[in-house]
């Protein structure tokens, strides 16, 4: 069977830009842009036009820069939002109008204060003036998820006998769950006539954690489309995130019959583009491609790793992008990585010169989180000038332990334990037997 190909519009110049922090000028977006271009999305959400004269002008330079990917213009169901999403579309190669209006009874009565009947017009006239512009028209009935199930399927059956070409079903507030939403999209698909000609997108907010998990229910639902940003940034919690959702349909081709346009390898460029551009770090945790989505410290692990990286890893750094796989060496590590790393700076050792800097090593990462590779390069060294082998008993805190030390107790860390110290030397003795060997994956 032919795998289904989903369409990435990604919103990480819209949406994501709404995020606190995350604002874009002209020329920002456009670098981004360039950079969505090389990634393979499908749709670049360029921004929102009538919001301001800077996103008018983003929309308007990317639409012309950017010639592969459709261009998208977000506008509120009004007639001068949709004239200004064109204005700044017009010069694109493929434009696409993305109108949106609210249809939850609690957007409808508090936040537009219209009655059903008055959206329901409202959303049939924009698609209508919208598609006297440009053939690709998107809708989005906002906060669909909360929206009375028989009259969502009402709003989309008018736009799409108005001509929507892609329906898109929010989860605006990040209220769904994955079970209800591919409900959401099989209804939609049972009782919209004319459903089957028009591509159903999703798009999902993070506030319960769920985006990427809804968004996938949906995929196995039917839906076509998936919005989603670089990093999962956006409003409030985020939405989905891109690189989380491509690369579960592909490492779990096993389970998804999906395909995407994505450049894998463009995954990690992209997500350090954007934290460069925005200035918001990346969590360290972040799945794909946060700091240590590949780095491995507990010594079993680095272990496995090093004998086969498919022991604790289910995709390699490479396919995404990450330049290599960081071991990282601290109080959990073992032998094997040291030595490695050691290697890999210039040393060598014999089992006893190794087991000598191996012995420094875990006084100081007892001390620090990360042993760097200036500190490996001054156990080494001080290792080598103190052969003979001293006994772990009598091994003095040497430069490094010491400014190590000075160092915790700069950052605040008790006196009581950075005088602990000498305490924490005659402690190494702890890690030579071979079954601590085992334990800390040597
Ligand atoms: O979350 C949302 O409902 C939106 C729409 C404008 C699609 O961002
Ligand atoms: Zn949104």
């Amino acid at each position: 069977m032919e795998p289904v190909r989903i369409t990435i519009f990604d919103t990480t110049l819209r949406d994501g830009e709404q995020s606190p922090g995350c604002s874009m000028n002209v020329h920002e977006k456009l670098r981004m842009a360039h950079q969505l271009d090389r990634l393979g999305v499908d749709v670049i959400e360029a921004g929102f036009p009538i919001a301001s004269d800077g996103d008018f002008e983003a929309v308007q330079a990317i639409a012309a820069a950017i010639h592969r990917p459709k261009i998208a213009a977000l506008a509120r169901a009004h007639a001068s939002d949709i004239e200004r999403a064109w204005q700044a579309l017009k010069g694109a190669a493929r434009p696409r109008i993305h109108v949106f209006l609210a249809t939850s009874d609690i957007h409808l009565k508090y936040k537009l204060r219209i009655s059903r009947e008055r959206c329901l017009e409202q959303a049939r006239e924009s698609v209508k003036l919208a598609k006297s512009f440009c053939d690709d028209v998107e809708f989005s009935p906002e906060d669909a998820t909360r929206t009375d199930p028989d009259f969502l399927c009402d709003v989309v059956q008018a736009v799409v006998d108005a001509g929507a070409t892609t329906v898109n079903i929010p989860d605006t507030v990040g209220y769904t769950i994955p079970t209800e939403y591919a409900q959401t999209i099989k209804m939609l698909r049972e009782r919209v006539r004319g459903m089957e000609n028009v591509v159903i997108s999703v798009h999902c907010h993070d506030d319960l954690g769920m985006a990427v998990a809804n968004t996938l229910a949906a995929v196995e639902a039917g839906a076509r489309q998936v919005e989603c940003t670089i990093n999962g940034i956006g409003e409030r919690a985020g939405n989905a995130s891109l690189e989380e959702i491509v690369m579960a349909l592909r490492v779990r081709a096993d389970r998804y019959p999906h395909i995407t346009g994505v450049v894998t390898e463009q995954l990690y460029p992209a997500s350090q583009a954007l934290s460069e551009i925005t200035e918001v770090p990346v969590q360290p945790n972040k799945a794909i491609i946060g700091r240590n989505a590949f780095a491995h410290e507990a010594g079993i692990h680095q272990d496995g790793v090093l004998k086969n990286p498919l022991t604790y890893e289910i995709m390699t750094p490479h396919s995404v992008g990450v330049p290599d796989s960081r071991l990282v060496l601290g109080k959990h590590s073992g032998r094997h990585a040291l030595s490695l790393r050691c290697e890999q700076l210039g040393y060598q050792f014999e089992r006893r010169e190794l087991d000598e800097v191996y012995r420094r090593f875990v006084v100081l990462a007892d001390q620090i989180k990360h042993v760097e590779d200036h500190h490996l390069l001054e156990l080494v060294r001080e290792a080598r000038n103190e052969s003979p082998r001293i006994p772990p008993s009598q091994v003095e805190p040497s430069p490094v332990v010491i400014a190590a030390a000075v160092g915790r107790a700069e950052r605040g860390f008790p006196a009581s334990e950075v005088r602990g110290l000498e305490v924490q030397l005659s402690s190494v003795h702890e890690h030579q037997s071979e079954q601590e060997d085992y334990l800390w994956g040597v």
